[in-house]
């Protein structure tokens, strides 16, 4: 059985303490709730009668918890669609977190509701004495997320990158790492959490250098916690709600299914 321990299996009804809105169709929920959870780690959040779907942690300070998202199908939106002070079911905190260790070079970067849970990882690894490189990336300046509360961390470089160059660099975020890294800049390790393309991309920037990375990896999760097996990949049948989602390059370098195809809620295989 589990070792995940029953109370966190069993959705906790936590009210909406504050709703930050971060763009046209991105907000921020603030729950009343403190899971305990670390970075890279995510609950599941269930609006009775429409669905549960997870959720990255963007923070968690022993008193609250938040989660960034964005309103694009129906879970999402009905949950942009909620007020302070109404209820959501969260169950967690789920899942494998990203580890570094104290005084580490860490470049981070982010890539759409990424920057969340990139935010949750800077905000730890500073208290580690972590020097950070958080690279946001977003198709243009009103999609980027998280500038603010990066930038007032210390010991965090904080760079940009846009697709049409609206803000910071013109281009991919994974351009930006190379040109640090043709510097000559040096880390120890590269996280990342964004689409599986730039994540693929990611994993290209970590072999080349030799620099390992953890990267987080998305797909449909329905229990959360080992028991459905919808969530395992090809060819390892690992769980990515228990053996990821944040999985070691070494790893993703074996999933043979990493950047060509994710399974939807009843198996079927979808390109990316
Ligand atoms: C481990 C994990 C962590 C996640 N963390 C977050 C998070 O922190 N914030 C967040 O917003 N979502 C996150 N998601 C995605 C989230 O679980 C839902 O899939 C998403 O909210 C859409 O659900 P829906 O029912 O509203 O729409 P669906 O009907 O599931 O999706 C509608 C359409 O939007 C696409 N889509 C799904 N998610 C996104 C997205 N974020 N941006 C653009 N298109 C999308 C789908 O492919 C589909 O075509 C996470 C998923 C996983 C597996
Ligand atoms: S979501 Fe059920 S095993 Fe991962």
């Amino acid at each position: 059985m589990s070792r995940i321990p029953l109370q966190t299996r069993l959705p906790k009804t936590c009210r909406i303490l504050h709703i930050q809105k971060e763009t046209e169709d991105v907000q921020t929920f603030t729950f009343d709730v403190s899971l305990g959870a670390l970075p890279g780690q995510f609950v599941m959040l269930w609006i009775p009668g429409v669905d549960e779907k997870p959720f990255s942690i963007a923070g968690d300070d022993g008193k609250s918890l938040k989660v960034t998202f964005f309103a694009v199908g129906p879970m999402s939106t009905a949950l942009s669609k909620m007020k302070v002070g109404e209820l959501v079911g969260v169950r967690g905190p789920f899942g494998t977190n990203y580890e570094w260790e104290p005084k580490q070079k860490l470049a981070l970067l982010a890539g759409g509701y990424g920057a969340a849970p990139m935010y949750f990882v800077a905000n730890e690894a500073v208290k580690d004495d972590a020097e950070i490189d958080v690279i946001v990336g977003a198709r243009s300046k009103k999609h980027l997320l998280y500038l603010s509360e990066l930038s007032s961390l210390s010991n965090t470089t904080l760079h940009v990158a846009t697709d049409d160059g609206s803000e910071g660099e013109k281009g991919y975020n994974v351009q930006v790492i190379k040109s640090l890294l043709d510097q000559g800049k040096s880390f120890d390790q590269i996280f990342a959490c964004g689409p599986e393309m730039m994540l693929k991309a990611v994993l290209d920037v970590s072999k080349a250098s030799g620099i390992p990375c953890q990267l987080s990896l998305e797909r449909y999760m329905k229990c959360g916690y080992g028991l459905c097996g919808n969530c395992t990949v090809d060819p390892l049948g690992i769980r990515l709600c228990k053996e990821g989602p944040v999985v070691k390059g070494e790893v993703c370098e074996q999933i043979t299914e990493f950047g060509k195809y994710h399974r939807d809620s009843v198996g079927r295989k979808h390109e990316f």
